[in-house]
């Protein structure tokens, strides 16, 4: 439908300079531009590379949008940016750039929380998002359980990881096993040929007297790296295959029972699991029998908008738009520990055409 808001979202909180163009919940544009490769040889993200990487690549990836998307800029009718959580520096880029175009054209900003677009995201690939919806988000910086009421304005904590994200998980692991960054595809390739039941790792927090919905992985990822330095000691050939699936088999095992567990305990008929880990082919099918088993709709979309990408922003941003929330101030700082409750970064005052004119180009850059 030609009235449903066109919203142009930006995303930079990771390694991952995303730009995506929606109308409404239809996916018009997604263009990624990824720092990953920079980081490979450091084994993890470093935050300067991908601040950098940002920066050279935000004006390139906005323009590919726009011409993928086969929209003018001045047809958007808002833009929107991941305000927090994320990496400092990284943020900054994105949200710098996103207030630049927003007084530059003239159209209301909307500064939103990276955790609320990884959900609302889902809505692309298969329409609105029930109310309330439960949300299993896992990546390399989070793992987290969301009761979503409301994706533009009511996401409430119900638990989260209390040491490593499962993501982060994977390629520590994936480390000890010499198999590179990011850990989790290969991982999850390997698994496939291994045995889920070869070897038994311990599943975190799962005894009667922890916290239902809280996560931890790191017993687990100390057991795995402790199972393959005495296999290597002894001087016995690590079956890495084995090793892979049996490690993936514990994490996924503990997400999806904890998942289903707090759906039905909220009476909450609605899964939905985002984040990089929603693309471990072993979670999406152990997720689909348990939620299967428990009368639970599950919704994962597909692996290009699990991770980090702008049309998950764009996505929040036409949502906010539909729903009359008010925009943020050209003043919109980036948070780099946005709490998952704030939904979005709402402007001391309403947005108008005006309004947006009358800022001073100096708050751009404060
Ligand atoms: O959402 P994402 O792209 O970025 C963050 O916000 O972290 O997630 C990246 C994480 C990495 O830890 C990566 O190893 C993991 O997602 N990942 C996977 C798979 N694909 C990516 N983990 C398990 N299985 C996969 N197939
Ligand atoms: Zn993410």
């Amino acid at each position: 439908m030609a009235d449903e808001p066109l919203v142009l979202g930006i995303e930079t909180s990771c390694d991952e300079t995303g730009v995506g163009i929606v109308r409404g919940t239809t996916l018009l544009a997604d263009a990624v531009a990824s720092s990953v490769d920079e980081h490979a040889r450091f084994g993890g993200v470093v935050p300067e590379i991908a601040s950098r990487a940002h920066l050279e690549a935000m004006v390139p990836t906005i323009e590919r949008a726009l011409k993928e998307a086969g929209v003018s800029a001045r047809d958007l009718d808002g833009i929107a940016v991941t305000a927090g959580p994320g990496l400092a520096g990284a943020l900054l880029v994105g949200v710098s750039a996103a207030k630049s175009y927003a007084y530059a054209l003239g159209k209301p900003l909307y500064g939103v929380n990276h955790l609320a677009s990884h959900i609302c995201v889902d809505q692309l690939e298969h329409g609105p998002l029930p109310e309330p919806t439960m949300a299993l988000l896992v990546s390399g910086g989070h793992s987290s359980l969301l009761l979503a009421p409301d994706i533009t304005a009511d996401v409430r904590p119900m638990g989260a990881t209390i040491d490593d994200a499962a993501g982060e998980a994977f390629d520590k692991i994936a480390r000890v096993l010499d198999l590179g960054f990011p850990g989790g595809p290969v991982i999850d390739r390997l698994a496939k040929e291994g045995d889920p039941a070869a070897i038994a790792f311990p599943r975190g927090l799962s005894g009667a007297k922890d916290p239902a919905y809280d996560f931890s992985f790191s017993g687990l990822k100390t057991a795995v790296a402790r199972w393959i330095e005495a296999k290597r000691a002894s001087g016995e050939e690590v079956p890495v295959r084995d090793v892979a699936a049996s490690f993936q088999e514990a994490v996924v095992d503990v997400l999806t029972r904890k998942a289903v567990r707090a759906c039905k305990d909220q009476g909450v008929d609605h899964l939905m699991i985002g984040g990089g880990v929603a693309a471990n082919s072993r979670l999406r099918a152990l997720a689909e029998e348990r939620c299967g088993r428990a009368g639970i709709r599950l919704r994962v979309p597909r692996p290009k908008l699990c991770t980090d990408n702008g049309a998950m922003v764009a996505a929040l941003g036409a949502e906010m738009v539909a729903r009359n929330r008010p925009a943020s101030d050209l003043d919109l700082s980036a948070d780099s520990s946005l709490p998952v409750t704030e939904t979005h970064v709402p402007g001391r005052h309403r947005h108008d055409h005006d309004h947006v004119h009358e800022v001073s180009k100096d708050n751009l850059y404060s």
